[in-house]
């Protein structure tokens, strides 16, 4: 029996905080990126990995309503980067597929993304090993499918809901500090749940 383990890794080394959370739908994907949403401000990097259909996309979707920007989220079929302005007094929302993107952080600069990272919120799909770069604090959500046995192929099926396991890991002083390590153990405990900060 695996029990839910949501406790800060005991390195003391590189400053990790690390909490997993099961999404059973695609609703609750959204609503998973709705209250992400409440944790972020200008400035933040947020790096989803995770397969073809894993739900990466799903979960931009709800951040882009929590934060309240302007133009539903959707995969950029063209344009590797699409920046959503915020209607309010938010941060506006930078959504960047960097699937096809080959040459990493050369290509992202032509992007402006380092220019518009301080004042926005930047979430970045397909992005290990290219993005990085762009800020050591950063929030890292991998997305699995526990039930993906007998789809090796891996096809994005729409519409079924199954369980996506989400592994979010904040890294830096900005993801570790006591403020932020409480954000994330209340999006760990799931929709629904209060502030019920299940200590460290
Ligand atoms: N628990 C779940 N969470 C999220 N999506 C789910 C879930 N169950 C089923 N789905 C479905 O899986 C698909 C996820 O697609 P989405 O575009 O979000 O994936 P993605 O990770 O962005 O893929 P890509 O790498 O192609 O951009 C949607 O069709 C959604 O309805
Ligand atoms: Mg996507």
């Amino acid at each position: 029996m695996e029990a839910p383990h949501s406790q800060a890794p005991a390195d003391p080394s590189p400053a990790t905080h690390t909490v997993r959370l099961t999404v059973d739908s695609a609703e609750l994907m959204r609503e998973t990126g709705r209250r992400l949403a409440a944790l972020l401000r200008p400035g933040d990097l947020v790096m989803l990995t995770g397969e073809l259909g894993a739900g990466k996309t799903t979960l931009t979707r709800g951040l882009g309503e929590g934060l309240g920007v302007r133009g539903a989220v959707t995969s950029p079929t063209f344009a590797i980067a699409r920046v959503h302005p915020p209607l309010g007094d938010g941060p506006a929302l930078v959504h960047v597929d960097a699937y096809r993107l080959g040459g990493g952080l050369d290509e992202m600069e032509d992007l402006d993304l380092d220019i518009s990272l301080p004042e926005s919120v930047t979430v970045v799909e397909w992005g290990d090993g290219k993005v990085e770069e762009l800020a050591e604090d950063r929030l890292h959500l991998v997305f699995d499918r526990p039930l993906g046995d007998d789809t090796a192929g891996s096809a994005v099926d729409d519409g079924g809901d199954e369980p996506r396991v989400v592994t979010v890991t904040g890294l830096g002083e900005r993801w570790t500090s006591p403020s932020a390590v409480a954000g994330l153990a209340v999006l760990g405990a799931g929709p629904g749940e209060g502030a019920d900060g299940s200590g460290s």
